[in-house]
Parts: C-alpha cells; sequence; structure tokens
C-alpha cells in the first residue's frame, strides 16, 4: 500500500475525532453524569432560565444528589413553586452572607452526616474558618472578606483535587487575587495589594504556576486553607519548614534565632522574604553587597567573621568542583572511560547542596567540615582524570609505534614482491 492511498483512508477518522474532540467541551466523556431526575427545582429553574450564573453540572453535591434543596431547603418533589419554595417545607432561600458558614455548615459540621459521603473529608471548617482573619471580620460584620462561597462559588463546587476546581492548586492564587489585587477593594484595609504579583514571580509561583509542580506552596500552603492568619512568629519558620525540613532544624539551633524571636523578627523571611522568595546564590552569604548577612552584622562582629569564613568555603568547594569537572571533559574528547570520575564528582556535587543548607548552622565550623568532604571528592576525580589523560596519550603513542612498523612492515613487503615482479618478468 503507497503512502498516498493510507493517507485518504486514515483521513476520515481523523476529521471525525477531531470533531469528536471539539464536541465533547474538553470533559472527559465519562466525567460528565446526568443530572437528578426529575428535581422540580432544577426543571423549573431551567425553563425559567433562572439557574444561578455560576451553576455547573459537575458540581460535588449535584453529582451526590444533593440538589439545590440539599442547600437553600423546600420540597423538590412539587412542581407548584409555592409549595415547592415554602418555608413550610424547609425553603431557607438564599443564605445573608454571614450566614454562609452555618449554612454549609449544616452538612460539614456534622460528622454523621458527612461520613455516611465522604469519611475523609475533615469536618472542621467552620471551626476553621472562625479563627482566621476573613471569618473574625465576617462575625463583626465585615461583608468584603471572604466567606465559604467567595473561595468554593456556590454552584460550581469540586474537590479540591480536581483541576478545574477554584480551590485546585494552581487555581488557588488566582482565586485570592480577585480580592487580594484589587486597590480599591482593598483600600480600607492599610495592607499590600501585591502578594499575588510577588508570587508569581517567586521561585515557588514559578514552579507551581509554570512548572506544574503542586509540591511548591500556594497561598493556602502557607496560610491554612481555613484559618487564613498570616503565619505567626513563631509558626512562621514551621511553615517553610514543613517543607524545607533541615534549613528549621539547622536555623531552630542557633543563637540567631533566638534573637529573632525575642526582637519579633520573622526567621526564614528575614533573608528570604514571603511572596517574593527568589533562587538562592553563593554570594547571598559573605561580605559583599550581595550578601543577606551585611543587613545586620559589620565589620568586626562575629557574625561578619563567619559569614566571611563560610563564603570562602563554599568557594573553595566550586573552585576544586568547576577545576575537576573541566577535567573530566577533557577526558570524555579523549574518548578515555569517565564513570568513576562521574561518580566521584556526583558525591562532590552533593556535599555542595549539604553545605548550602548547612550555611542556616551560621557555623563556618560545620560548612567547612561539609565542603572539605566535597573538595576532597573533587580532588580525586581531578587526580583520576589527569591519570586517564595521561593513559591516553600512552596509548596513542603505542598507536603511533604500531602505525609506523607497520608502514615499514607494508613499504618493505611492496619492494619486496616488485623485486619478485622483476626477477620473473626478465
Ligand atoms: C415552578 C418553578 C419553580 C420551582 C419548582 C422552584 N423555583 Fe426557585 N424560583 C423560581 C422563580 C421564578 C424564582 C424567582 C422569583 C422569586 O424569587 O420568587 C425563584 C427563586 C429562587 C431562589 C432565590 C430566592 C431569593 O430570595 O432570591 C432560590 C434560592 C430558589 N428559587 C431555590 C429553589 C429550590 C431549592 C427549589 C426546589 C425546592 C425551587 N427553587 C423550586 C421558580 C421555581
Ligand atoms: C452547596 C450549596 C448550594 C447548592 C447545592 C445550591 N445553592 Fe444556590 N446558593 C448557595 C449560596 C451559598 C448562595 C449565595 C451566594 C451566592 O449567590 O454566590 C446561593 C444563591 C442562589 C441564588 C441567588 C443567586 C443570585 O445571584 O442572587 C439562586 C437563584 C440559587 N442559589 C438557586 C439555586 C438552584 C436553582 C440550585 C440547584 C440547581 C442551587 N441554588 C443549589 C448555595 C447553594
Ligand atoms: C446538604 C449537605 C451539604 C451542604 C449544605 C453543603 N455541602 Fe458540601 N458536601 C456535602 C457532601 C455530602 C459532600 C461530599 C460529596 C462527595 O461524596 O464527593 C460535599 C463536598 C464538598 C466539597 C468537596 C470536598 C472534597 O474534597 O471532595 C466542598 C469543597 C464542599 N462540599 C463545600 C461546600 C460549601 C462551600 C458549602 C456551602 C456553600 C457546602 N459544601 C454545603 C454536603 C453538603
Ligand atoms: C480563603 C478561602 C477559603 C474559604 C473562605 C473557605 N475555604 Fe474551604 N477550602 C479552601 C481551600 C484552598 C481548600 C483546599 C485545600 C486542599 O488543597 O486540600 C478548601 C477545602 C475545603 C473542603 C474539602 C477539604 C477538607 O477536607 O477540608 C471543604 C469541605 C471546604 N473547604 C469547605 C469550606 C466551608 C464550609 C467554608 C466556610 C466555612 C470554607 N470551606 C471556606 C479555601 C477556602
Ligand atoms: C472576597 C474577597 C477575598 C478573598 C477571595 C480572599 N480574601 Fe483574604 N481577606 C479579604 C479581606 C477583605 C481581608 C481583611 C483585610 C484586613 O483586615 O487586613 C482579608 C484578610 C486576609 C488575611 C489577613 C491579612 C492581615 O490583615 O494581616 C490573609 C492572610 C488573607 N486574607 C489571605 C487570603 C488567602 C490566602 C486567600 C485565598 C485562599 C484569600 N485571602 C481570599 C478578602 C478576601
Ligand atoms: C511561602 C509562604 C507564603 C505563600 C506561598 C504566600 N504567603 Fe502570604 N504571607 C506569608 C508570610 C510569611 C506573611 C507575613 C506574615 C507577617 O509578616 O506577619 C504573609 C502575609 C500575607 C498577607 C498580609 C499582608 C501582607 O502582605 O503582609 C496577605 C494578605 C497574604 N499574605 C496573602 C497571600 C496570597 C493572596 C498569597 C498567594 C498569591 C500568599 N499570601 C502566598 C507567607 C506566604
Ligand atoms: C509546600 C512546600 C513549601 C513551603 C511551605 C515552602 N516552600 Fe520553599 N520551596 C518549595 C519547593 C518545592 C521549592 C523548589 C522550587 C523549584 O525551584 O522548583 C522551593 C524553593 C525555595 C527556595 C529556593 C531554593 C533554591 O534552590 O535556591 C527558597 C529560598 C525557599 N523555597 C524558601 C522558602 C521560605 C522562606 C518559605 C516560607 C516563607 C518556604 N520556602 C515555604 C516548597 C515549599
Ligand atoms: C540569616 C539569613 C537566612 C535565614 C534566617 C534563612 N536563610 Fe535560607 N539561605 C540563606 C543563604 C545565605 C542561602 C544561600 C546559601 C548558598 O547558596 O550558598 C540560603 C539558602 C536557602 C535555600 C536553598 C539552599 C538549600 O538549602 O536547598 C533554602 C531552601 C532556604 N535557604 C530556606 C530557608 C528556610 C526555610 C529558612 C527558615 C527556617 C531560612 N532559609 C532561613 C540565608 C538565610
Ligand atoms: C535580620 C538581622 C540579621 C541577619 C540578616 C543576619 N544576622 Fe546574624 N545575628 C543577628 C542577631 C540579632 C544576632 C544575635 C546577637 C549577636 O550575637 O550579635 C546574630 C548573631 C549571629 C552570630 C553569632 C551566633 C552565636 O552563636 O553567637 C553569627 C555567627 C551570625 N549571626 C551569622 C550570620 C550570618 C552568616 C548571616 C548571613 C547568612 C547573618 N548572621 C545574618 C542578626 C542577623
Amino acid at each position: 500500500m503507497s503512502v498516498a492511498s493510507y493517507k485518504n483512508r486514515l483521513l476520515p477518522w481523523f476529521i471525525m475525532l477531531s470533531l469528536g474532540l471539539l464536541s465533547t467541551d474538553r470533559i472527559p466523556a465519562q466525567e460528565k453524569r446526568q443530572l437528578p431526575e426529575g428535581d422540580q427545582c432544577i426543571i423549573c429553574h431551567q425553563e425559567e432560565e433562572l439557574l444561578p450564573p455560576d451553576f455547573s453540572e459537575n458540581d460535588v453535591h449535584l453529582q451526590q444528589g444533593l440538589s439545590c434543596a440539599g442547600c437553600h431547603g423546600g420540597d423538590p418533589t412539587k412542581e407548584d413553586m409555592d409549595e415547592s419554595m415554602s418555608p413550610k417545607a424547609g425553603f431557607v432561600g438564599v443564605p445573608a452572607k454571614a450566614q454562609t458558614p452555618q449554612f454549609c455548615g449544616k452538612c460539614h459540621s456534622d460528622i454523621n452526616f458527612m461520613r455516611a459521603y465522604q469519611p475523609r473529608i475533615a469536618t472542621d471548617q467552620v471551626s476553621q474558618f472562625y479563627t482566621s482573619v476573613h471569618g473574625k471580620k465576617l462575625q463583626q460584620g465585615d461583608p468584603k472578606v471572604a466567606d465559604c462561597s467567595s473561595c468554593h462559588t456556590a454552584h460550581a463546587i469540586l474537590s479540591a483535587k480536581d483541576p478545574r476546581s477554584s480551590v485546585y492548586a494552581l487555581n488557588v492564587p488566582a482565586t485570592c487575587q480577585k480580592c487580594h489585587s484589587d486597590k480599591d477593594y482593598m483600600k480600607e484595609y492599610g495592607i499590600s495589594t501585591t502578594q499575588y504579583d510577588e508570587f508569581v514571580e517567586s521561585v515557588h509561583g514559578k514552579a507551581l504556576l509554570e512548572n506544574k509542580d503542586t509540591g511548591a506552596p500556594a497561598c493556602n500552603d502557607c496560610h491554612g486553607n481555613h484559618g487564613a492568619i498570616p503565619p505567626g512568629i513563631t509558626s512562621i519558620s514551621h511553615v517553610c519548614g514543613t517543607c524545607h525540613v533541615n534549613n528549621m532544624q539547622y536555623f531552630a539551633t542557633t543563637k540567631m534565632a533566638r534573637e529573632f524571636e525575642k526582637e519579633d523578627i520573622h526567621g526564614c523571611e528575614e533573608c528570604h522574604g514571603n511572596h517574593a522568595v527568589q533562587k538562592t546564590f553563593d554570594d547571598m552569604v559573605g561580605v559583599s553587597d550581595e550578601s543577606v548577612c551585611m543587613n545586620c552584622h559589620g565589620e568586626g562582629d562575629e557574625g561578619y567573621e563567619s559569614a566571611k569564613q563560610i563564603r570562602l568555603s563554599l568557594g573553595n568547594l566550586v573552585a576544586a568542583y568547576d577545576s575537576a569537572a573541566a577535567k573530566q571533559t577533557e577526558v570524555q574528547r579523549v574518548g578515555m572511560d569517565d564513570v568513576d570520575i562521574g561518580f566521584l564528582l556526583q558525591e562532590s556535587h552533593q556535599s555542595l547542596i549539604q553545605a548550602r543548607t548547612l550555611v542556616h548552622t551560621f557555623d563556618p565550623v560545620q560548612v567547612s567540615g561539609k565542603t572539605d568532604e566535597g573538595i576532597q571528592k573533587a580532588r580525586e576525580a581531578h587526580a583520576l582524570a589527569l591519570r586517564e589523560i595521561k593513559d591516553s596519550k600512552i596509548r596513542r603513542m603505542g598507536f603511533g609505534v604500531a602505525a609506523l612498523f607497520a608502514t615499514m612492515l607494508a613499504v618493505a613487503l611492496f619492494f619486496k614482491i616488485r623485486e619478485i615482479e622483476r626477477k620473473q618478468g626478465g
């Protein structure tokens, strides 16, 4: 079969497939389920075109048969509007904003009710919420703070694991940003509105939003889902430390950490920031202009001396590593075996990574202990590389001698043959 006829056979399939993909609205077929049948609330609201604007068929409650009446009350079996939406049938209508937590909490704070559906879902959202700045202010009657539906929507509520959810990790920053980046909306509170913009440019924001790395923190990983409180002085290093375990452990043992606490200085934030955390580099420690240490320490004090020593140790390891790595490239170029050199370099690099974390002990002795290990490995790699390069030279010389010998042999043979030919011819 020719390529052209193959194409002709595939084309109709291709078109059908494309149309099929377009028509499924990008929702996988098996996820699209039916609305509850015979539910008069939905039937009438659909006919009257009075479905709420954020209505979605994918809402978890609808999917579990907890339809309009589950939240708003009323009798979904009655076709008549007055009967269906009668207070006698339990209809509560639209909750006032300040009532939303109880409105949702009717089920979500009821452990027995929730257990029947999804035992894994916690039942503390409402109590948690009231510990947050949002919850406290809502209780005091502030209508601008977030209530349950500000973050979850009211009619398109999905599990946080569903990529379409407003609280899916990758969508959380945009959900918070609606209010927190709105200068006019936030004006009266006198807090900054740059959290989102800074976050997007941060190492965390890039990992989360560009590389889709859900291991990187979204707003709620630092602030809590429902207890959206700015992490306090004592909890802040814990918040960062839930992911950066070693950094926190090293830092916690230092005198500096204790001093920070006394003076109400936030630990990690002081050197790394909070929303604008950036990729780190060795010159952040040391005595240059780029060093964070110089914000608080100056020539003559212990911090200054330690910063200088630590930077020196790191620099020595980097230099030893780079020089060995350059030799490895040479080994590769002459086609010799570089496997063991590679292993040694890996170990050396591992020491460098560990030394950078050990910076958080702010102790030159602990850092140089680790950098010395790395330098040792780099030196071994360097020595091995030199040996390989030398071997390759010897081998090449060997080849040269052999080649010369072979040529000489060939030449001798040539003359010998000619001599024989001449003898026979003559
Ligand atoms: C026969 C039609 C019909 C049925 C059945 C019906 N509704 Fe309605 N609903 C309406 C109309 C029309 C409105 C808007 C006019 C109004 O508020 O009276 C409305 C308004 C509402 C509102 C907004 C009320 C407000 O105060 O703004 C909610 C919430 C609501 N319906 C929920 C329900 C629920 C829950 C059910 C089922 C138990 C239900 N409806 C059944 C027609 C219906
Ligand atoms: C998970 C609970 C929940 C379910 C289920 C639910 N609602 Fe609502 N509904 C709310 C909340 C909370 C509000 C008020 C906040 C808002 O409008 O965002 C609301 C508001 C409304 C409003 C007023 C909208 C407006 O813009 O003023 C209408 C109408 C309504 N719901 C109808 C329905 C209908 C019809 C259904 C079933 C298809 C339904 N609701 C299912 C929680 C729910
Ligand atoms: C009638 C009881 C009821 C009410 C009222 C209710 N919920 Fe639910 N909700 C449930 C049940 C049951 C589930 C579990 C559904 C399932 O099995 O996936 C659920 C699931 C959820 C989930 C998904 C949890 C997950 O991780 O899978 C969220 C988020 C949620 N509800 C938020 C709300 C909010 C916000 C409100 C108020 C606007 C609300 N609910 C009102 C019963 C209710
Ligand atoms: C400031 C935004 C915000 C507010 C306000 C908020 N939530 Fe959430 N909620 C979240 C986020 C973010 C998650 C997802 C957490 C995760 O990634 O697992 C979540 C998760 C949930 C879940 C499912 C996960 C679980 O097991 O806890 C439920 C149920 C829920 N919220 C209900 C509520 C209710 C009820 C309210 C009101 C009392 C509320 N939420 C208020 C942001 C919010
Ligand atoms: C409906 C708008 C709205 C949404 C959505 C919202 N917030 Fe808020 N938030 C507010 C308002 C208003 C305040 C009160 C500001 C104040 O009193 O300083 C606040 C306060 C806060 C505070 C305390 C600030 C302080 O005073 O120190 C934090 C932290 C916070 N929000 C985080 C979040 C996070 C994280 C999200 C998303 C998961 C979020 N918010 C979603 C409106 C919102
Ligand atoms: C890596 C952790 C982390 C992440 C991610 C994070 N925050 Fe923060 N946030 C903090 C810390 C730490 C503070 C400062 C607490 C303090 O100084 O009391 C803070 C403070 C705030 C405040 C109080 C006002 C201010 O700027 O000091 C708001 C509002 C806030 N964050 C919202 C957000 C929003 C919205 C997002 C997502 C776009 C977000 N945060 C992401 C750690 C984080
Ligand atoms: C939910 C886990 C999590 C939390 C909480 C968290 N981080 Fe991170 N952090 C990460 C991940 C993942 C990366 C790597 C991002 C990347 O580059 O891919 C990272 C990267 C970093 C980096 C850059 C490291 C480098 O190689 O240069 C610094 C600095 C940092 N975080 C500091 C903090 C601080 C300070 C806090 C608290 C305010 C914090 N982190 C909270 C997960 C977290
Ligand atoms: C006094 C300043 C200072 C404090 C406080 C501080 N760091 Fe660092 N951090 C640094 C410096 C300097 C570097 C760069 C080290 C290097 O690259 O040589 C760094 C590097 C990092 C890195 C990247 C290297 C690695 O270990 O992977 C992370 C992540 C990090 N810090 C997290 C934290 C966390 C979490 C806290 C709070 C527990 C914290 N830092 C507190 C100064 C500080
Ligand atoms: C936000 C200010 C601040 C920054 C930034 C800072 N320090 Fe400190 N440092 C202090 C304070 C406060 C103390 C305790 C008072 C003192 O002993 O001088 C301290 C103490 C020290 C000590 C003495 C600890 C002891 O056990 O006696 C060393 C060493 C040190 N810092 C190293 C560093 C290094 C290295 C950096 C940069 C990576 C750095 N510091 C960045 C404020 C800071």
